[in-house]
Parts: structure tokens; C-alpha cells; sequence
């Protein structure tokens, strides 16, 4: 029998377990123009960052390639949480789009990250809210909200205290307390931990002898950030993060690379930088994961989430013999 990849996470229930990242699938809409992709086969969309007031972002140059990976500084450019609630959630809502929708929020204060959720719990179409604790590309005076456990807290209880949505708060890498973050944000009331937010890298013009990025530095996403990620789900998972879902991203893929992140405890995965070069990774790395899953003997996706830290189902697997 072919393995089952309908997940919930969160109360969001998905017909797999992939969810289009946020700042790499838009508003959902951009894809709709390929004929063989439809938003039906992705398990959630995470909308762009969305502020209270529309972001320009940074200046150009906003993007660098490097080996194995893209370093972007794009500054959380979009047009403000006032036309995202009235213009394109309702859009999206008339177009029948089925597929859940994550909104995905950035506040400068505590206070803002409120508001934003409060403005975006008004919309009737949003599954879950993901809180962007970790934005390398945009200051927040000293503080940046993830990197410790108590401003990271403070979010999230601020955010908890908004009209009720499920909330995922999105970990950052560039921190060497991912842990104690996690645990504070799970005790201030997150539904689900998402990581990785991209690492802070920066690239040197040879010519000019300056930063290449306009911002100087910015964020190190695709292949490159795999193994710093799979690290951090391995991290969190083994220090309690079972107790509330996971969701995987850096680097993914292909099937490989999903099932990697399963196996080291996300019960969800995050698709993104793959999406510029390959609109269709969403269905080849579901295709991958569930014959992974079916040659393993895993009956149900749940089954394998977190199968690297546990005998039990370290045996289940066929890993234990290659
Ligand atoms: C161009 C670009 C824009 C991004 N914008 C956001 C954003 O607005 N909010 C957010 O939480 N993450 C943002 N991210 C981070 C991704 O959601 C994801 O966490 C990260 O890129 C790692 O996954 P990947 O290697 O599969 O891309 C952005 C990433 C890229 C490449």
C-alpha cells in the first residue's frame, strides 16, 4: 500500500507535507502561470513577510549567487498587511484555492507583531500564522527578536494574545541558542517551531572591493544551508521539540533531502530557494519522499518523523542496513 503524506500540523491539515516558504512562492499567485503546476499538489503556501506598512526593501543589488546556495538581502519588500487582508486574501479566497495559507508576519516592535496578527486574524481564509522572529535583512535598532530566548518569548505571547490562530514561530540559525529559543517560544504559546530562517553571509565585489549586496550582507539559503538545518531540527526535536511539530527547511530538494528532514524530526518541510530554478520540485520531492517512505515500510509519514533519534523506528526503516 503506498504510504499516506496528508499531515496536520497545527490544525492545518495538508494533502502532503510541503509548505511553499515564505519569500520564495509570493502570494501564492506567481506559479498559477506554469500549466503543469497547480497549487492543489503543495501541502500550504506561506505568504511573503508582511509589515503594518508597505516595504520597499533594501537597495539593489538584493541578490548574490554563491556555490551551492543564493544570498539575498530583498529586505521583506510587500505592500503592507492593509492590502494583503483586503486585496489578496480575498482574491485568493475567490479564486477557490483550497490550499491552506500561512500568513507570515514581521514587526519592528513587540507591539507591531501584535497588530499584525490581530489585523491578519480578520482574515476568514489564513490557516495559521508563521511569527519571523529571524529576518536577517532588516534591523530592529539592537534587538534582534530571535537570537535570544526572552524578546523571542515576548513576540510570541504578544502574538498569542491576539484573536486565536494557530502560530508557528520561524527559528533563526544565526544564533548558537536555537534551543533555548524553541523551548521559550513553545512555552509562550507557539503551535509549531519552522527552521531555518537563511544564515548571514556576505559577498565581496573583487573589482570595486566592496560588499556586493546594496544591505552588504545578506541571507544564505538552497543546498549550501542543508546540513547547518538538518542539525537544527535534530537539535530541537532531541531537546523536547516533539512536543510540538517541526517544520524543516534549507536547502530541500528533492525527495532526499525531505525525507533527511523527516527522519531528523520535522513533521513538515519547508520548499524554497529550489522554486527559482525548478517550478516543479514540489511534485518530484513529494514523489521522492513517499517512495522513500514506502521502500523504508513506513505506513504513514507520522511514522517516520524523528526516526534518526529512536531505535524503535530506526529498525523500522531500511537505513539500518545501507
Ligand atoms: C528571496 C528570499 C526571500 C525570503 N523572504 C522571507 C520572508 O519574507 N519571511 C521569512 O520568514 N523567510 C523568508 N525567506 C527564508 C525562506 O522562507 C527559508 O526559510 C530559507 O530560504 C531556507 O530555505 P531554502 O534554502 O529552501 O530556501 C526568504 C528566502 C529567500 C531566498
Amino acid at each position: 500500500m503506498k504510504p499516506s503524506l496528508r499531515t496536520t500540523i497545527a490544525g492545518i491539515e495538508m494533502v502532503n507535507p510541503l509548505m511553499m516558504s515564505s519569500g520564495t512562492f509570493g502570494f501564492g499567485e506567481d506559479f498559477t502561470r506554469f500549466s503543469d503546476f497547480d497549487n492543489a499538489q503543495v501541502g500550504a503556501i506561506v505568504l511573503k513577510g508582511t509589515t503594518l506598512k508597505p516595504r520597499l526593501g533594501n537597495p539593489p543589488p538584493r541578490i548574490a549567487e554563491t556555490p551551492a546556495g543564493v544570498l539575498n538581502s530583498i529586505g521583506l519588500q510587500n505592500p503592507g498587511v492593509e492590502a494583503v487582508v483586503t486585496e489578496i486574501l480575498p482574491r485568493l479566497a475567490e479564486s477557490g484555492l483550497q490550499t491552506p495559507l500561512v500568513a507570515n508576519i514581521a514587526g519592528e516592535t513587540v507591539d507591531e507583531f501584535a497588530e499584525l496578527a490581530t489585523r491578519f486574524s480578520q482574515a476568514t481564509n489564513l490557516a495559521a500564522i508563521e511569527v519571523n522572529i529571524s529576518c536577517p535583512n532588516v534591523r530592529h535598532g539592537d534587538l534582534d527578536f530571535g537570537a535570544e530566548p526572552r524578546p523571542a518569548s515576548e513576540v510570541i505571547a504578544a502574538v498569542r494574545s491576539a484573536p486565536h490562530l494557530p502560530l508557528i514561530a520561524k527559528l533563526t540559525p544565526n544564533t548558537a541558542r536555537t534551543v533555548d529559543v524553541a523551548r521559550a517560544c513553545v512555552d509562550a504559546g507557539a503551535d509549531a517551531l519552522s527552521l531555518i530562517n537563511t544564515l548571514t553571509g556576505m559577498v565581496i565585489d573583487l573589482s570595486s572591493r566592496r560588499p556586493l549586496l546594496g544591505n552588504k550582507t545578506g541571507g544564505l539559503s538552497g543546498p549550501a544551508i542543508k546540513p547547518v538545518a538538518v542539525a537544527k531540527v535534530h537539535q530541537v526535536f532531541d531537546a523536547g521539540g516533539h512536543l510540538v511539530p517541526l517544520v524543516g527547511m534549507g536547502g530541500i530538494s528533492n525527495g532526499d533531502d525531505a525525507y533527511e528532514f523527516i527522519l531528523a524530526g520535522a513533521a513538515a518541510v519547508g520548499v524554497g530557494t529550489v522554486l527559482f530554478y525548478n517550478h516543479r520540485a514540489p511534485r518530484e520531492i513529494s514523489a521522492g519522499l513517499a517512495a522513500h517512505l514506502e521502500r523504508a515500510g513506513f505506513r504513514r509519514l507520522s511514522d517516520a518523523v524523528g526516526a534518526a533519534h529512536s531505535k524503535k523506528h530506526w529498525r523500522k526503516g531500511s537505513d539500518e542496513t545501507t
